[in-house]
């Protein structure tokens, strides 16, 4: 097995070696292919403009997702096929429907934005047959246009499903997977250039006999936060060990008592787990970043970044979340309460990292909720993310579990005031009651995201709501 990234790009094997493997997609299309069609715009994955689409194989099944391509680095393009909007139509050939639909519904103007929405949409085509309505707005909430405006665009995501035919790539579907099979690796992918290097390990031994012997490294999960410490704080990483080819740490599962996610399951791999038993917890997933984020992000990777306004952990935290930490052979769990120890700090040893968390199903009689208050609905950052588990009996509370992000330095739970609830009756006048030790609690700070007295205030309303909502 050749050292390089191997991936697919037109149909052909394409091999890159010696090359820096914080290099992004995004910058590989355009600095060296002179493939323009993918936009650069904020180089943040925020606006869109970049998407482009991998086709992998997930067991045995062919799935198509977008990505941002500005914070995905080269090497996450091993064993996958690349697709650009180049990709879609060649000359005297006839467009992708979704093409064609863009052009008939006036779906352009400048048309700076056009080639990520174009490829958003061609995801969702060739992998939903019938999408609501609903599903392509949210399929659409990481894409911007400044000014043709959604209208035109969201009916010509309608028109190019109203037309049916079928997804168009599933033509070529079986060469594909061919292809994909015979590029897949069993080894560790290394890459080196420019003074960097990235290991890709296949297993989580592989992976943890790597940190043991680079205890400097970098995890990289997802890279959707550390794609920007490299775009845009331009941080030197000098050595990174990723997880996101381990396909045992990609499951995202129910047993009989827990709901596991593992370290390299994307947002999108884990909604599918999580909706079942935490609706509420996977409406709050399904308005983390954009959809392009969701293919990419972990919720790991979102634990172990320990942002004080990260958005699962509210709620990992209200539901009694633990993780299971590996360093070497040993492991450990250690419930997230324990986890985060002061702002970004986490009680993770060097070498070790999280392979896994478990999430306790909710007992009978749980009633729970988690709620994210941001500038905008989509594609924001929470301003407070508050999170609440309440076990009643005989109609007073048996047991609370109050989380909340954006309060402090970390995400926390607010123990005093579930503390003065016990016992309680679970009615308004309780709540209303608790609210001072609630404030008492927490110190938040002003930022351009909101002033501390909003964030207070947002904070009180949040348990208030739960408690109207929960009755
Ligand atoms: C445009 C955009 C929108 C976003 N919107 C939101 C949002 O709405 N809400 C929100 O909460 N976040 C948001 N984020 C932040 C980010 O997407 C999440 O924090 C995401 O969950 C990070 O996961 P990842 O797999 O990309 O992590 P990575 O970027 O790969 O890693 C993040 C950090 O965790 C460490 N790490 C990762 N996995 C492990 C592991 N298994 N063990 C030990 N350490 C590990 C890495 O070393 C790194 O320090 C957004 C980011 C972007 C770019
Ligand atoms: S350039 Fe804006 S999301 Fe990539
Ligand atoms: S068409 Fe100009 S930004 Fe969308």
């Amino acid at each position: 097995m050749p050292a390089g990234i191997r991936f697919l790009l037109d149909g052909k094997v394409r091999e890159l070696d010696g090359i820096d493997p914080t290099w992004t997609v995004l910058d590989w299309l355009r600095g060296e292919e002179r493939r323009c069609g993918s936009k650069e715009g904020c180089r943040e994955g925020d606006c869109g403009a970049c998407t482009v689409v991998l086709a992998e194989l997930h067991r045995g099944e062919l799935r198509y997702r977008a990505v941002n391509a500005c914070i995905l680095f080269v090497p996450a393009l091993d064993g996958k096929a690349l697709l650009t909007v180049e990709s879609l139509s060649s000359p005297g050939e006839a467009l992708h429907p979704v093409q064609a639909a863009m052009v008939e519904c006036h779906a352009s103007q400048c048309g700076f934005c056009t080639p990520g929405f174009v490829m958003s949409l061609l995801a969702l085509y060739e992998s939903e047959p019938a999408p609501s309505r609903e599903r392509v707005n949210e399929v659409l909430a990481g894409n911007l246009c400044r000014c043709t405006g959604y209208r035109p665009i969201v009916e010509a995501a309608g028109r190019a499903f109203e037309r049916g035919g079928g997804p168009r790539l599933a033509a070529h579907q079986a060469a594909l997977a061919a292809q994909l099979f015979a590029i897949a690796r069993t080894g560790t992918l290394v890459v080196e250039g420019a003074g960097r290097r990235l290991f890709a390990p296949r297993t989580a031994d592989a992976l943890a006999d790597l940190l043991l012997e680079h205890p400097e490294a970098h995890i990289l999960a997802g890279g959707t936060d550390v794609g920007l410490q490299v775009t845009k704080q331009h941080r030197e990483l000098h050595t990174l060990v990723s997880l996101g080819a381990v396909e045992e740490l990609s499951e995202a599962v129910r047993t009989r008592t827990h709901v596991e996610i593992g370290a390299a399951a994307t947002y999108t791999d884990a909604l599918a787990v999580l909706s079942g038993p935490f609706p509420s917890l996977a409406a709050l997933v399904r308005r983390i970043g954009s959809q392009q984020i969701r293919n990419t992000g972990t919720l790991v990777g979102n634990v172990a970044n320990a942002s004080p306004i990260g958005d699962t952990m509210p709620a990992l935290l209200a539901l009694g979340a633990s993780a299971v930490l590996r360093r070497g052979a040993d492991r450990r769990e250690i419930p997230l309460d324990d986890f985060f120890l002061a702002y970004r700090s986490t009680a993770l040893q060097r070498s070790e990292f999280i392979e896994r968390i478990r999430l306790p199903l909710p007992r009978p009689g749980l009633r729970f909720a988690t709620y994210k208050v941001s500038k905008r609905r989509d594609q924001d950052i929470s301003a407070v993310c508050g999170a609440f588990a309440v076990t009643l009996e005989r109609g007073r509370v048996r047991e609370a579990r109050l989380a909340f992000g954006g309060m402090a330095a970390t995400p926390r739970r607010a123990v005093a005031c579930e503390a003065a609830l016990l016992g309680k009756p679970w009615t308004e006048e309780t709540v209303a009651s608790v609210l001072p030790v609630l404030d008492g609690e927490f110190q938040p700070l002003s930022d351009m995201r909101a002033s501390a007295a909003y964030r207070t205030l947002v904070a009180r309303n949040l348990l208030r709501r739960f408690q109207a909502e929960a009755t």
